[in-house]
């Protein structure tokens, strides 16, 4: 892609980071909210903490995510268990392509609860599972470090990229042991050697990207390698760790997973000056870098690498 068309998406993106939007807000612990229900209009204030942006440009980013790593994490769902019938929790379930699936394999026997503090997020998500007409779900607003979300004895929660924006992983996982049953499964996508993202050839500003963006996540007060930390924090609440596997591929511009840090590239650059930690050249150096490697046939990529972690509740 051209540095003319990826600045005309940024100026896009920024003029729809201005738009007024009707927002619900939920709060975690009142009644439940089907998603065919209508909303009350609230603004959530906390849409402009959230280090990556809530805007519609980052819902849609989710969603290519979502589709490039589908077949791994239904795979990984279904060797830990899940079913119909099962009642599945979505920790930070975002704007819900993940708890539309669940829904759909639990069926209507089973449930998926989606616990999410941005309200934004949380509409796109009910728009989702109201348009797969999905009655199996329920979406609550909810900050993860603020509530506890008691002992629902839940059969699994599901946790990806999470981990690494909240203040206190201990909180995040103390909270998923409340919730889940004995002999539930906790599973986790999560990020432990963000440092592999790389092109090739090296090209140093984007090299200095992936830097700045660990660093931006940090300065948020999150940790981008938190899955290093996640196997003694489950074994601290009475999780036995089954399974981790390592998850992380190397792909030419042929690969549907080149798609993904394109889209991140292009849409947090702007993201990283709005929060102020981009000067305009910089982000030129980066945008010019990255029109070369998409012009270059022979330019590959490796992904930053997550752990796909299973844990049993004991
Ligand atoms: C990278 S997104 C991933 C969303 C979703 N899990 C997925 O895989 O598509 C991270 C999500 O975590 C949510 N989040 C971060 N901190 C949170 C907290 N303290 N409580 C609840 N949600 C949180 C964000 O709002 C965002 O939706």
């Amino acid at each position: 892609m051209g540095q003319r068309k990826v600045t005309a998406r940024i100026v896009l993106h920024r003029f729809r980071g201005r738009r007024a939007e009707s927002l619900v807000q939920i709060a975690l612990g009142e009644s439940a909210k089907r998603v065919h229900a209508s909303a009350p209009v609230k603004t959530n204030t906390r849409e402009s903490d959230y280090v990556l942006g809530t805007h519609d440009d980052e819902v849609a980013r989710l969603g290519l995510q979502h589709r490039i790593w589908r077949s791994v994490v239904t795979d990984c769902w279904h060797r830990a268990g899940i079913t119909h019938g099962w009642r599945v929790l979505d920790v930070g379930a975002g704007p819900g392509y993940a708890t539309a699936d669940l829904a759909e394999i639990v069926g209507p026997s089973g449930a998926v609860l989606g616990i999410e503090r941005s309200a934004r997020f949380l509409e796109a998500a009910r728009e989702r599972c109201a348009r797969r007409g999905l009655t199996n779900v329920e979406l609550r607003e909810g900050d993860l470090m603020e509530v506890s979300l008691g002992n629902l004895g839940y059969d699994a929660s599901w946790c990806r990229w999470v981990a690494s924006f909240v203040s206190s992983p201990k909180k995040l996982v103390e909270n998923i042991a409340e919730a889940l049953r004995p002999g539930g499964v906790a599973i986790f996508h999560e990020y432990s050697d963000y440092e592999t993202f790389r092109y090739m050839p090296v090209k140093p500003a984007l090299e200095s990207f992936m830097v700045e963006v660990m660093q931006s996540w940090r300065a948020a007060g999150g940790e981008p390698n938190i899955a290093r930390e996640l196997p003694q924090l489950l074994s601290d609440v009475g999780f036995r760790v089954t399974e981790i596997v390592p998850r992380v591929r190397t792909v030419s511009q042929r690969d549907y997973t080149w798609q993904w840090p394109k889209a991140f590239i292009q849409i947090n650059i702007a993201r990283l000056q709005e929060l102020g930690r981009a000067t305009p050249e910089w982000r030129a150096d980066v945008l010019r870098e990255f029109a070369e490697v998409e012009a270059d046939a022979g330019a590959w990529f490796t992904t930053p690498m997550f752990l796909e972690i299973v844990a049993r509740k004991e």
